[in-house]
């Protein structure tokens, strides 16, 4: 039976159409079983519906942040009802309560558009510019409950170059996470690894 991939975004979601991409292309061999997004008009919900997946919105308003466990919990049932095996946080801008976390051991991932453990958090990008980095690139990583540090499964390296904006190098480093993420995908998929501390080791 393919496996079933939940996955989670907030906005554009161009790494949700490459992974549907992928696995249209026989690339990675999974099905795409629920896509949620926390905001009703991310434009990733709409690619989703087009395409005759199950997209649902969950909307985070009206829930604050101590009733983030509520919120969820809600996403929680949602996942489970849809039996999926892989959560996939695809620019899901929203961070996810250690509750959750927890739920899912080693069954969450995260792409972020950086070389970990260097420009966690929000605007990346310009962080990097800001910091006269020279490279960066991006990340395919477990989701632990810190912000963007569980450990590494995928990197890729992006140049930044002169007269690089934020925009620029964010163009250059999405191409780079389109790749990436499938890969890390099926690896997990496959079982093929092992954590041992930080590291993990393909099989
Ligand atoms: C991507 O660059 C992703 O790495 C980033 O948001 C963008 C979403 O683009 N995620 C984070 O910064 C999470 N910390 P997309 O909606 O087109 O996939």
């Amino acid at each position: 039976m393919k496996k079933r991939l939940a996955i989670l975004l907030s906005g554009r979601g161009s790494n949700f159409v490459a992974i549907a991409d992928s696995i249209r292309a026989g690339k990675l061999d999974a099905e795409i079983a629920l896509v949620i997004a926390n905001q009703s008009d991310a434009p990733g919900l709409a690619i989703a519906r087009e395409r005759g997946l199950n997209a649902v919105a969950l909307l985070a308003k009206g829930f604050a942040r101590e009733e983030r466990e509520e919120y969820d919990r809600r996403l929680a049932d949602e996942i489970e009802k849809n039996k999926t095996d892989l959560i996939c946080l695809a620019g899901y801008m929203r961070l996810l309560s250690p509750e959750f976390v927890r739920r899912y051991p080693g069954k969450i991932l995260n792409i972020h558009p950086s070389l970990l453990p260097a420009f966690p958090g929000l605007e990346v990008q310009q962080q990097a510019l800001d910091h006269g980095v020279k490279f960066s690139g991006c990340t395919v990583h477990f989701v632990d409950e810190g912000l963007d540090s569980g450990p590494i499964i995928r990197q890729a390296v992006v140049p930044v170059l002169d007269g690089d904006t934020a925009e620029l190098l964010a163009a250059r480093i999405i191409q780079e996470e389109h790749r990436i993420y499938s890969e890390a995908i099926a690896l997990v998929l496959s079982g093929n690894y092992r954590i041992d501390g930080r590291r993990v080791y393909e099989s």
